[in-house]
């Protein structure tokens, strides 16, 4: 990454506007039924707190289009956050105009205010340079910490960096470190894993992950689009109508490169997508009216051998449904062959992936696990987040990379792993 990190600005006294990913499930009572999130931005908060920053968090919460809605307040976070902090997070019920200034003014150094959901308003998703900048009047110094919002081009992930002298947080600095680490320079074996349910979703991230790594190892639904590619019968398996031609591509450019393709070879069948569904196993043509729903056995085995001799893997969607445990043993096999990896690179795209590496409690055995879902896609697609550029493009510090890609000095690497 060609950008400071907050550790090369003296935070000392300063209002510090920090942009966090504070995006997380509530149910219906406004409890939080994932704090990964948040959990993540700890180190970045506690850094500024410790460094006697006067710290601003800002953040989106589902989408309310513009519009105040207090099913979507960050309130709950705040209180949450206090907790997690053992400090107070003092909770401003807005986020710009002079009411939330005055409220502002009044923090101390090492004191924590979270500001109210940002896409209460309209401008904030289009970007508005005024929005930004009163997003700006209310500190010295802007952090980005919202990886999992770095592919949204919006004021405060964005337009805000025109206005003050800006830094990554800790936990953008470490995503970045970590996806540019296996796809601009991987040790190889490098394997990918790809699951989800569309080709269409997936297939920018197969075209570019296709130049890069060795195996491509496939389940999930869109697998079956791809075995009906090379004539296999699926069975009421999810078919990919509008994929199908891309499949076919696929299959034929992987024909071309060196790159191992591998497609499920038998799979776990069920009459119904439910949890007491009749299932059996099938080999790798699927019998009419049943569904694929895991890999199979075999195709475990296969995928397992590859994994073993890997250095680097990249993982993004899970192999089977995984939210009907009974389905869920391919992801959770192939989740553990990960796991006991001992000198490999482990990164798992964030979303469904991330959720259930998470649920299998294995997330301290790999050696990244993101916090992004349709961030992660993006990057591994291999475009330019805007909330990364934007960083970068402050003209401090600024390193010229061939590649494109945002690559952290080693100075700053080595104080990211700090
Ligand atoms: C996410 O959950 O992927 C991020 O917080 C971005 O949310 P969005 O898709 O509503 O922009």
């Amino acid at each position: 990454m060609n950008c400071r990190t907050l550790k090369d600005i003296e935070m000392r006294g300063k209002r510090v506007i920090v942009r966090v990913d504070f995006n997380v499930p509530l149910d219906s009572k406004s409890k939080i039924t994932d704090e990964t999130r948040i959990l993540k931005t700890l180190p970045t908060i506690q850094y500024l707190v410790k460094q006697k920053a006067r710290v601003i968090l800002m953040s989106h919460l589902g989408r309310p289009k513009g519009k105040q809605d207090s099913e979507l307040s960050l309130k709950p976070v705040a209180d949450r956050l206090s907790k997690l902090l053992k400090q107070p997070v003092k909770f401003i019920p807005d986020c710009i105009g002079e009411k939330v200034k005055t409220l502002i003014t009044s923090l101390k150094d090492g004191e924590v205010a979270l500001l109210e959901n940002l896409r209460f308003y309209r401008e904030e998703e289009k970007n508005d340079p005024g929005f930004s900048k009163s997003l700006a009047s209310l500190a010295e110094i802007y952090v980005n910490d919202a990886f999992g919002a770095a592919h949204r081009a919006h004021a405060s992930t964005a337009g805000i960096a025109q206005f003050l002298p800006s830094a990554a947080g800790l936990l953008l600095a470490k995503e970045i470190e970590y996806f540019d680490r296996v796809l601009g320079n991987p040790e190889r074996p490098f394997v990918a894993i790809l699951g989800g349910a569309k080709v269409v979703d997936k297939i920018k991230v197969i075209e570019n992950l296709m130049a890069k790594v060795d195996y491509l190892l496939i389940g999930g639904a869109m697998a079956y689009t791809f075995l009906k590619a090379r004539g296999h019968k699926i069975g009421s398996s999810k078919f990919d109508f509008e994929g199908f031609e891309t499949a076919k591509q696929v299959l034929e450019k992987a024909k071309q490169t060196k790159v191992q393709f591998l497609l499920p070879v038998d799979h776990l069948i069920a009459e119904t997508v439910t949890e007491n569904a009749k299932v059996d196993t099938a080999e790798i043509d699927i019998p009419e009216g049943w569904i694929g729903v895991d890999i199979g056995p075999k195709t475990t085995e296969r995928f397992q051998a590859v994994i073993a001799k890997a250095k680097t893997i990249i993982w993004n969607g899970p192999l089977g449904v995984f939210e009907i445990k009974k389905f869920s043993n391919g992801t959770r096999q192939i989740a553990e062959s990960l796991a006991r990896l001992k000198n490999a690179t482990t990164v798992i795209g964030g979303g469904e992936t991330a959720a259930a590496i998470t649920e299998l409690g294995l997330e301290s055995k790999m050696s990244h696990v993101s916090t992004g879902g349709g961030a992660s896609l993006e990057y591994l697609e291999g475009r330019v987040l805007p909330g990364i550029a934007a960083l970068e493009n402050k003209g401090d510090k600024i390193k010229e990379d061939k590649s494109g890609k945002s690559k952290l000095t080693e100075a700053n690497k080595q104080k990211v792993s700090q």
